[in-house]
């Protein structure tokens, strides 16, 4: 498609107003949400690369999410709650949404939570997990939701780092009509970690009639929402850098971060990037496919369209059942005017037939993509099918908010461009540079960076580890002092950008994040095997798939082909039961020795490369040569 230069002036304009005119430009957005004491300053950036957005206000996330709308428009549609699992669907108004979150809240507040305390959730896709999202910042205390896919090794590091008071949880999820019991995870994690809650307050939904109570520890959702009734619970003002939330992420070691949220920044972030990224409105619907337990979810589900005064739906199910044409009748159903998915899940339902399609969708005004990079075949699939404008937008746990993507609030006619995310959104003082810290040139490849401070909705800190949060997104160069994203990018000459994927471990399955180090000690827990190395590797519909190269301590146990299978099959279990399915290995391949150089350093583009089916190349300073070899072998019998 056609992207000149000149095309872009108005939002060219508004990008530099944001760079230039950095305070002046905030302090506008600003009046996107209530103060109930404006900022003294916008931007303390008196001790970098840390920065104070709004500091000196006083606001509240719940109240202007859910609370300002429910005085002015108490009937008007504000969470439509849709379970293709269990056959629920319930709309409930913002009127009716501030009184369940109220009812968490005073439930919250007779367990003792206050203000700063930490709250776990970890639930599947409900309207109780959004209102003990919401309860959580009514009170000013800090939620830190832990996906519900995630399994107990994964849930006690969380629950160690962040010291929970409450953990909030169900007592079943459900998938592709299966229950998948939730609360024998959590058990188990408590029991492992060093600092388990002191109570757990179940919702429980009787899918699993058999879960394990834990006395005086374990309390009942229902019970406890009838005890408190009607009772009122007024909302806590906090400093707009009072901490919303903690959302852990993978990176290079094997310990997830608690990415650290602010309060006021982020309000403001995400009420602006609704008008000027993804153009919805007070009384408009927005459906996000994404999952509460992502940045995406946090964001785009609950607070982003919740901000903006529009309905949001919060869907539990997958996108082919009850048959793949269920998002589409959802949108005809409840007029669904933004729409924002994954790849992965465009990708599967191209592949479906297109009559599913056949569907009133002329209420859908924007389709967005993000996660992982969207090819240029499947943007342009969507774009066709729909006929709406499909706007990949790419980011970060860490940003909160899109670093990349077309503004079409702000310019209506910025031009697509098939395969790219689009320009530097404002905000973001973006860069792409070589590895000795110089800039590249247009169309050359290098890593992109953002040159602090990071805009209001950025992570302020690592939780409880500012020293991890300087060495890890400060330190890519003596100088200039850049955020690193740790993404490879490429900018043409018309200021688009491309992204080619990570600089580090960190592998993209289906638009999930996850750190290769986390799965390798998951696999190495497993008694059998002395080594493993785990890659991401190509595939048509995830992205990627994580693929581990194993060495056994006992050769007998990989004699046979049925041996390798059965041992293979244990290891996927293995990290099933500690990390969740989301992280099983698509394959498990053994091997005698893993290929290094001669310094240690394991080579994980060549077992990339060889898992791929590509030619490794040339590696001068390989340890033991006959190692690439072995592993080629062990691919080809297995
Ligand atoms: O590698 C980039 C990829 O996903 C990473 C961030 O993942 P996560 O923290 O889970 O946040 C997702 C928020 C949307 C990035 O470092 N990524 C994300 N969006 C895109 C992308 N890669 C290419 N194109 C995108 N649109």
């Amino acid at each position: 498609m056609r992207h000149r230069g000149e095309d872009m002036g108005k939002y060219q304009d508004f990008y530099r107003r944001s760079i230039e005119d950095r305070d002046a430009f905030w302090a506008e957005q600003a009046q996107f949400i209530h103060w109930e004491k404006a900022p003294e300053v916008i931007c303390d950036y008196s001790n970098p690369p840390f920065v104070k957005w709004f500091k000196g206000g006083l606001t509240n996330l719940c109240y202007n999410a859910v609370d300002r709308h429910a005085a002015k428009r108490p009937d008007a549609p504000a969470l439509i709650y849709v379970s293709t699992e269990t056959g629920e669907e319930k709309t409930y108004s913002y009127g009716e949404l501030q009184r369940e979150v109220e009812r968490m809240a005073a439930i919250y507040r007779k367990l003792g939570v206050e203000k700063g305390d930490r709250v776990l959730i970890y639930m599947p896709m409900i309207p109780q997990a959004a209102f003990a999202m919401l309860a959580c910042v009514r009170l000013g205390a800090i939620h830190s939701v832990v996906f519900g896919g995630f399994a107990s090794a994964s849930l006690a590091t969380r629950i160690d780092d962040a010291k929970p008071k409450l953990v909030v949880t169900a007592e079943a999820g459900m998938r592709n009509g299966n229950v998948i019991p939730y609360k024998h995870l959590l058990d188990e994690a408590c029991r492992i970690s060093q600092s388990p809650p002191e109570k757990v307050l179940i919702v429980d939904r009787g899918l699993d009639p058999n879960f394990a109570r834990v006395e005086g520890r374990d309390l009942d959702y229902a019970t406890l929402r009838e005890e408190v009734g009607e009772a009122r619970v007024p909302v806590e003002w906090v400093d707009a850098t009072h901490p919303s939330y903690i959302l852990y992420t993978s990176g290079t070691t094997g310990k997830p971060k608690g990415v650290q949220r602010d309060t006021g920044g982020y309000a403001v972030a995400l009420a602006s990037s609704m008008k000027y990224i993804f153009c919805g409105g007070e009384g408009e619907t927005m459906f996000c496919t994404s999952d509460i337990g992502w940045v995406v979810g946090h964001g785009y589900i609950i607070y982003g369209p919740l901000l903006a005064g529009m309905a949001t739906v919060m869907y539990e199910g997958t996108p082919l059942r009850p048959d793949p044409g269920i998002w589409w009748r959802l949108v005809e159903k409840y007029r669904i005017n933004v729409m924002f998915s994954a790849p992965t899940a465009v990708r599967v339902l191209k592949k479906q037939d297109p009559s599913y399609m056949k569907r009133d969708l002329s209420s859908l005004k924007h389709f967005f993509l993000a996660g992982e990079p969207l090819d240029e075949t499947t943007h342009r699939w969507i774009h066709e099918a729909l006929g709406v404008p499909v706007i990949d937008n790419y980011w970060q746990t860490e940003s909160g908010w899109p670093i990349l993507a077309l503004c079409r609030g702000v310019q209506e006619d910025l031009p697509i461009k098939y395969g790219s995310p689009g320009l530097p959104v404002y905000g973001y003082d973006l860069h792409v540079y070589r590895e000795d810290g110089t800039e590249c040139g247009p169309n050359e490849k290098g890593i992109v960076g953002v040159v602090p401070p990071l805009p209001p909705g950025c992570l302020s800190t690592v939780w409880g580890q500012d020293d991890r949060f300087v060495s890890t997104y400060f330190s890519l160069f003596r100088e200039p002092l850049v955020y690193s994203t740790a993404d490879w990018g490429i900018r043409d000459e018309n200021g688009y950008l491309t992204i080619l994927g990570r600089v580090d471990d960190v592998i993209n399955v289906a638009g999930h994040r996850l750190g290769t180090r986390e799965i390798e000690e998951a696999i190495q827990s497993n008694p059998a095997i002395a080594e493993v190395a785990v890659v991401g590797v190509r595939d048509e519909v995830k992205g990627q798939v994580p693929v581990a190269f194993a060495v056994v301590k006992d050769p007998s146990r990989i004699a046979t082909r049925e041996a390798r299978r059965a041992l293979e099959e244990e290891v996927k279990k293995t990290v099933d039961e500690l990390l969740g399915a989301i992280a099983r290995p698509h394959r498990v391949y053994f091997v005698q020795g893993l290929p290094k150089t001669r310094s240690g350093k394991m080579l994980r583009r060549s077992l990339q490369a060889l898992a791929e089916g590509r030619d490794p190349g040339d590696l001068p300073t390989i340890e033991d040569p006959a190692a690439l070899e072995m592993v080629a072998e062990a691919i080809r019998e297995s």
